[in-house]
């Protein structure tokens, strides 16, 4: 029955939400310990925190999201539509943002202390941004998403994210993505979630 789709697409957004803010909180973590650890392993962890960012909610969550729930969201209602371009922006600016991170961490594997405070500062920002864009999805887009959806829509979307996978099916990249999501996750400083 279609309340039960709903709750399985939803939850399966909203735990790749808390994935992310875990990763994120993580790097907050790693930047604050750098200043008192100089060797290079906060670095190393940033670099797979990072490409998971890169793999997972730039390349798989994101595009998910524009090509199922916006678009159907926008077929539906017009009431969106503004959030739903703020959002579709956020995905560009998110994607810039971590390049930018990028360019912060090498800078300070190659210059050491004096390029730290930028990278807190590149850390910091992103993680702003992320929760406030994560906030207005799960405030706006989440019920908006109840309210106007069909149930064929949901099974589409149902579909997209997986909340319904075909055990057989192959999803080699998730997979790999989720292997090194718990390899971060254990690695990194004083985590509890
Ligand atoms: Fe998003
Ligand atoms: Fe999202």
């Amino acid at each position: 029955m279609a309340p039960a789709t709903r709750r399985n697409a939803i939850q399966v957004i909203l735990s790749e939400h808390r994935r992310l803010t875990s990763v994120v909180n993580g790097m907050l973590r790693v930047t604050n310990r750098m200043a008192s650890n100089a060797d290079s392993s906060g670095a190393m962890l940033m670099r797979a925190m990072l490409y998971y960012i890169h793999e997972f909610p730039e390349q798989i969550h994101h595009p998910k999201e524009e090509r199922h729930l916006f678009a159907r969201l926008r077929e539906r209602t017009d009431e969106l539509a503004a959030t739903i371009e703020e959002l579709g922006h956020q995905h560009e600016a998110g994607e810039r943002r971590i390049q930018a991170l990028e360019r912060a961490l090498t800078r300070f594997e190659l210059e050491g202390g004096s390029a730290l405070p930028a990278l807190r500062a590149e850390v910091t920002a992103y993680a702003d941004f992320y929760a406030k864009h994560q906030q207005l999805e799960e405030t706006v887009i989440l019920p908006g998403a109840q309210r106007y959806l069909t149930v064929a829509d949901w099974v589409e979307i149902d579909q997209a994210f997986g909340a319904n996978r075909d055990p057989f099916e192959s999803l080699e990249t998730e997979d790999d993505l989720d292997d090194l999501y718990a390899l971060i996750v254990q690695t990194m400083p004083d985590v509890r979630s």
